[in-house]
């Protein structure tokens, strides 16, 4: 039997009269790319400082690497590589020395890959850290991390303060990662922006995993609502599997409905067939899967 990097079992943080998680259960095996993702507040990073050993656990059991994060503290770093959601940097010091800083507390070596990762995000690692703007103070953190040659890479929110371009540097890497056999988890607030990447999801609200699965057990989360204009009557939609809150019109020419993502590709050529004038799409916010999905059956929040 092969340990699981990460094992999360009823794990409940109090702070004060706040209740931020309750009985959170999740498993990393190795090789997994995980997805975390869930609203602001969720407990994605409170559940990511316990186990990096940041913050107590109130009650439940973590392990990492099968040992325990409190415990084995030292030994558990060497084999992490950690960017918090919140990049703090040393005022006075350039991009560059703090990343061979960061290298350095992990035991790892500035490497041509250092370079390589600095030249791909475009940083420039001579200015000093104060003048940098958010998305560059990440890419510091970033580099710093995917140089690393670490077990299990834990990224907080990574994207947040990243243009869309670095982003998309941001999924290679993990890609490279993850091609390279190591784990990873990833938290995030917005359920597109990782689905390429991981290989399972778990799905945090109000301090309870309210699913976790792969994205194909998922699936069903996954539905993007559109509102299409054709010149030819859509009758075609109502008999089609995986469409979602159909609306037609009574000239059958303008429909609105969701639709699994897995279907879109069928879909778009029968619509293409009815003649599109104009095409409205937008997929699912997490938000609006929450509430549509968990309305009444989630808990109501916690105060
Ligand atoms: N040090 C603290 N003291 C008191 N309450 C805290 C503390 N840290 C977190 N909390 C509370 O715990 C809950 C979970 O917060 P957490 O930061 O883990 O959420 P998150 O999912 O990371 O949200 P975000 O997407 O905004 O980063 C929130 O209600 C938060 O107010
Ligand atoms: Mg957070």
């Amino acid at each position: 039997m092969t340990t699981a990097i990460l094992k999360v079992e009823n794990l409940t943080k109090t702070f004060g009269k706040t209740q931020a998680l309750t009985d959170v259960t999740l498993t990393i095996n190795p090789g997994e790319v995980f997805g975390f993702i869930g609203p602001n507040g969720a407990g994605k990073s409170t559940t990511i400082r316990i186990l990096l050993g940041i913050l107590k656990k109130t009650s439940g059991a973590v392990t990492l690497f099968g040992l325990d994060p409190f415990v084995n503290s030292s030994a558990i770093h060497k084999r992490l590589a950690y960017v918090p959601g919140d990049v703090y940097l040393w005022p006075n010091l350039t991009g560059g020395e703090i990343i061979d800083f960061l290298l350095h507390l992990n035991g790892n070596n500035h490497t041509a890959y250092t370079d390589e990762l600095i030249r791909k995000f475009q940083l420039d690692p001579t200015k000093r850290a104060r003048t940098y703007s958010k998305g560059n103070r990440q890419k510091v953190a970033l580099i710093a991390a995917f140089s690393q040659n670490a077990d299990f890479y834990i990224f907080d929110e990574p994207t947040s303060g990243l243009d869309p371009l670095n982003e998309q540097l941001f999924q290679e890497e993990v890609l490279n990662l993850k091609r390279a056999g190591k784990s990873v988890m990833l938290s995030s607030h917005i359920l597109s922006e990782v689905e390429k990447m991981c290989d399972r999801i778990g799905i945090i609200r109000q301090g309870e995993v309210i699913e976790t699965g792969t994205l194909a057990e998922m699936r069903h989360l996954t539905r993007t609502q559109m509102v299409v204009k054709t010149v030819h009557p859509l009758d075609i939609l109502e008999e089609r599997d995986g469409l979602y809150d159909l609306q037609l019109d009574a000239l059958k020419t303008t429909a609105s409905f969701s639709v699994d993502s897995e279907q879109i590709p069928v879909l778009m050529d029968r619509l293409a067939a009815a003649d599109i004038l104009s095409i409205q799409s937008n997929p699912p916010t997490l938000e609006d899967l929450f509430l549509r999905y968990y309305g009444d059956e989630v808990a109501p929040a916690k105060e």
